[in-house]
């Protein structure tokens, strides 16, 4: 094999933000921009020589082609083996579980999940490590270095792999195995919960939708709940993967999940819907009547994981991310365990589950999982959630009433502001931050006291790290928060979003609009940001 040494320039731009590198298709299409980037996560690693690397991604456009390089790099810089997803399709967790269950070095994840794909979307690469989780931002930030200064990346001049082909080829020294990408994941799905209760559940008549979004679950959802759990055909909804994700916008939230929500809100409509992002880690969760907003579902599923065999006996703790609400820092309180607060972005979560000191992980931006992978899980959440209503026979929304007649219930919204201009937005941020330090113990209006207010400092209690400056929270003393920070995950000006919550006691009142419940909380930040004034925005551009 005859590998070759190629000259490049480093790109200034290719710095990881909360997923890996995100950048438009139009970027990553320039000359040697995927070969640097790659290149230069290779050259941040050591001790690979010989192992395993696992390649998959979200189907996305540009995927195929980032695919065959990274092949090329991988088999020039010395990796033994590549495994890869039939078709390079692997889901996230389903990548993550594969890079556990095959011991491999770590993987690259192709995709920028919830963005728009095709030749004017998004693409991404993250790395992740041996764990199956993204890499920390030790490695991240090694890896920026890198590319600042890189010259020169490695490649071997071979055909390309065929990506239908499931089997061994060979790629210069390397082996390159394509696999099937839904079985293995399937088979961790069937170790965690009871599928004979989920099967007898559809069997007596429950009713679903699943809206795959043309993304990657399609092929899952297609094999799990319809395959094996018996789920009637035609449950699972767009469920063909699509490189443009059939011109749409794979986010699962209220905006692009409108149709969906609509008709879960009417009585004809099914018991239950669901639906998963590009790449099959976010999920959503509405029942007959009823949506859950995902930091409830966070605390919802770990009040009831152990009604599923997987968790059996109980769980260890529970993280969340910093601006998802703290309705499941009151399960964690009842259950007597640990709960961790920490940054936005899944990385932040993968210490904790390796050390064992919590199992279920959550943010507010619809992403759940537990220590079976090191990344969220879209399906897997929704296995629970579908274990859960097997086991209580209760509908959805009994389900979240009874939770809240326990614990209380945290109203909560996130109000996002996309393509900002990225100077006003700092500067917005820069100026709340300087008022910090004067807003503990100020009163607005009747109800609201600050109790604290700074830029959310993160310690990692496992590997003692610092992470600083991950975002404004001014907390209230009835429990109210507001939350602010830039998005890390834009690829165009600066996203902000504003994060809003308010607590109301067992016992207090629970059915009001969530919008409505926070008005004073949404007034107030714009009075103390000049949101609206600074952007020029009337109002948020996606509300959630
Ligand atoms: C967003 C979400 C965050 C999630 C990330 C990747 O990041 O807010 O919770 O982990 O996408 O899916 P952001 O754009 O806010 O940095
Ligand atoms: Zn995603």
């Amino acid at each position: 094999m005859t590998i070759q040494t190629i000259k490049t320039t480093p790109y200034g731009d290719q710095k990881p933000g909360t997923s890996g590198l995100r950048k438009r298709v139009t970027v990553y299409s320039q000359p040697n921009y995927v070969e640097n980037y790659i290149q230069a996560i290779f050259d941040s690693l050591e001790g690979f020589e010989g192992q395993t690397l696992v390649i998959g991604g979200d189907g996305r456009f540009y995927n195929d082609v980032a695919i065959q390089k990274a092949i090329r790099i991988a088999a020039a810089n010395g990796f033994g083996k590549v495994l890869v997803g039939q078709g390079g399709i692997l889901s996230t967790p389903a990548a993550s579980h594969v890079i556990r269950h095959y011991k491999a070095f770590g993987g690259l994840v192709l995709s920028a999940s919830h963005n728009p794909g095709g030749p004017e979307g998004d693409f991404g690469i993250k790395y992740n490590i041996g764990n199956g989780g993204p890499a920390p931002e030790k490695n991240t930030d090694a890896v920026f270095e890198r590319t600042k200064v890189i010259d020169s990346y490695k490649t071997v001049d071979a055909a390309d792999i065929d990506l239908g082909a499931i089997g061994m080829q060979t790629v210069g020294d390397m082996v390159v195995e394509v696999i099937d990408p839904v079985t293995d994941y399937a088979a961790l799905m069937q170790t965690l919960f009871d599928f004979d209760a989920i099967k007898a559940l559809f069997a007596g008549g429950f009713s679903m939708t699943f809206d795959a979004m043309s993304a990657v679950t399609g092929p899952y959802a297609h094999a799990i709940l319809e395959g094996i759990l018996g789920a009637p055909k035609g449950t699972v909804k767009n469920g063909e993967p699509s490189p443009t994700f059939n011109d749409g916008h794979p986010d699962p939230n209220l905006v692009y999940c409108k149709d969906m929500y609509e008709l879960l809100m009417t009585e004809a409509g099914p018991d239950f819907g669901a639906a998963s992002d590009g790449d099959g880690d976010r999920n959503l969760i509405i029942g007959k009547g009823r949506f859950v907003t995902p930091s409830d579902s966070l605390a919802l599923l770990a009040a009831n994981a152990h009604l599923a065999p997987g968790y059996k006996k109980g769980i260890a703790g529970i993280a969340r991310s910093m601006p998802t609400s703290a309705a499941a820092d009151r399960v964690a309180e009842k259950l007597g365990i640990e709960m961790h607060e920490t940054p936005t972005g899944w990385k932040f979560f993968g210490n904790l589950l390796d050390a064992g000191r919590v199992t279920i992980c959550g943010e507010e931006s619809a992403g759940t999982g537990s220590d079976h992978v090191r990344e969220k899980d879209g399906l897997w959440a929704v296995l629970l959630w579908l274990n859960i209503l097997a086991v209580r026979k209760q509908s959805v929304d009994q389900i979240v009433r009874e939770h809240w007649a326990t614990y209380g219930r945290n109203y909560y919204t996130r109000h996002d502001y996309e393509e900002v201009d990225a100077a006003i937005a700092g500067k917005l941020v820069e100026d709340l931050r300087a008022q910090l330090p004067a807003l503990p113990g100020q009163n607005f209006g009747e109800d609201l006291q600050v109790a604290y207010a700074d830029d959310f400092t993160y310690h990692d209690p496992v590997d003692g790290s610092t992470s600083a400056k991950q975002g404004i929270r001014i907390g209230f003393t009835d429990g109210s928060r507001i939350v602010l920070r830039l998005s890390g995950t834009g690829t165009v000006g600066a996203t902000l979003r504003l994060y809003l919550e308010r607590y109301e006691a067992a016992g207090g009142s629970h059915d009001l609009e969530t919008q409505s419940a926070l008005q004073p909380l949404i007034e107030l930040a714009d009075q103390l940001a000049g949101i609206k004034q600074r952007t020029g925005r009337t109002e948020p551009s996606v509300i959630t």
